[in-house]
């Protein structure tokens, strides 16, 4: 956005200069040459924010939670916790419903499964999230 602005401004500065100068030509060419590289470049921050946008909505907002602290367990199965992607596993903790897992989560299942998954820096938003992102994987 900055480099725009500056480009911009030297823009309206080259086209004063021409008028200063006499050099009508000059200006009417230097103009043209201006707007539409101002014009490419808020083209493209614009499509890159698009696909941004894109790109953050196909990633469920649990996967990274799941990812940086539950997937050490959760992934190979260790210790009796139940695998990601294991419908047989999860069936019957999905039956408990969303609000229990929840608290068994937060409160832990001594003693292999540790209070809030180990991420001690989850909100219980994040922690329902990182839940729902094994359910939805464990169906
Ligand atoms: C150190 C290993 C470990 C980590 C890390 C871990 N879990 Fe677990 N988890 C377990 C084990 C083991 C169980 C099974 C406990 C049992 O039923 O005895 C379990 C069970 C669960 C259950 C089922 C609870 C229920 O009521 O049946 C949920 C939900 C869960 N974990 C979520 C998470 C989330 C979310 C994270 C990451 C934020 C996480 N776990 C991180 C080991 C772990």
């Amino acid at each position: 956005m900055k480099k725009a602005m500056k480009l911009t401004v030297s823009g309206i500065n080259l086209v004063r200069w021409g008028a200063i100068a006499g050099l009508g030509l000059f200006s009417l060419a230097c103009g043209q040459a201006e707007a539409p590289a101002t014009s490419n470049v808020s083209a493209n921050t614009t499509q890159t924010s698009v696909e941004e946008n894109v790109a953050a909505e196909s990633v469920h907002p649990g996967e990274q939670i799941y990812q940086n602290y539950c997937f050490s367990c959760h992934t190979p199965g260790l210790s009796g916790a139940p695998k990601t992607g294991d419908a047989e596993a999860w069936a019957p903790r999905i039956a408990k419903g969303p609000d229990l897992l929840l608290s068994t989560t937060i409160e832990g299942i001594p003693p292999a499964m540790p209070p809030r998954g180990m991420c001690f820096d989850c909100s219980d938003k994040d922690l329902a999230a990182a839940i729902d992102y094994m359910v939805q994987k464990s169906q």
